[in-house]
């Protein structure tokens, strides 16, 4: 399964998402069925690292993002991923413009939907917020990862 986590800038919250998802196939042994990716729509900071009390509060679980880069969402991606997941609705809404028909927009969910299916709950943007606003990012992204990795096995 290729999986895509997308978020606006892709320096907080889909960098975690995609850090923590590839920890936690690495940790079912399963790494290498799986491709997880991250992307964003944001071009301030292209190729960036991700940011970092991201990295911060990643490597506080053990997991360490310092090597990926900031990229930017594409067309292709739809055809490359099997699955895409948003953090919230202004991501879901930046997503569909770039889709031309209804079968690409079957592989778009909200993120948090894998823990509370069809109420699209948002994960709030911690960027420029506290390291709780952090914490409280990657808790959520967290329990919706062990929910995609429960639906894997
Ligand atoms: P993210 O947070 O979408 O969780 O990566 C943001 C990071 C940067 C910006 C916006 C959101 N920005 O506009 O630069």
């Amino acid at each position: 399964m290729n999986i895509l986590m997308i978020c606006l800038g892709n320096i907080c919250r889909s960098p975690m998402a995609e850090g923590i998802m590839q920890h936690l196939l690495k940790g079912a042994n399963i790494e290498h069925l799986h491709k997880v990716d991250s992307c964003g729509f944001e071009t301030f900071h292209l190729g960036e690292a991700p940011h970092a009390m991201a990295q911060k509060t990643a490597k506080q679980h053990g997991i360490d993002i310092s090597r990926q880069r900031q990229r930017l969402f594409c067309i292709e991606d739809f055809d490359t991923f099997d699955k895409i997941f948003v953090m919230d609705s202004g991501n879901y809404n930046r997503v569909k413009s770039f889709s031309t028909n209804d079968k690409q927009m079957e592989k778009v969910d909200y993120l948090y939907n894998l823990v509370s299916p069809g109420n699209n709950t948002i994960i709030p943007d911690p960027w420029g917020g506290t390291s709780a606003d952090f914490e409280h990012a990657f808790t959520m992204i967290e329990k919706a990862c062990k929910c995609l990795l429960k639906s894997l096995n």
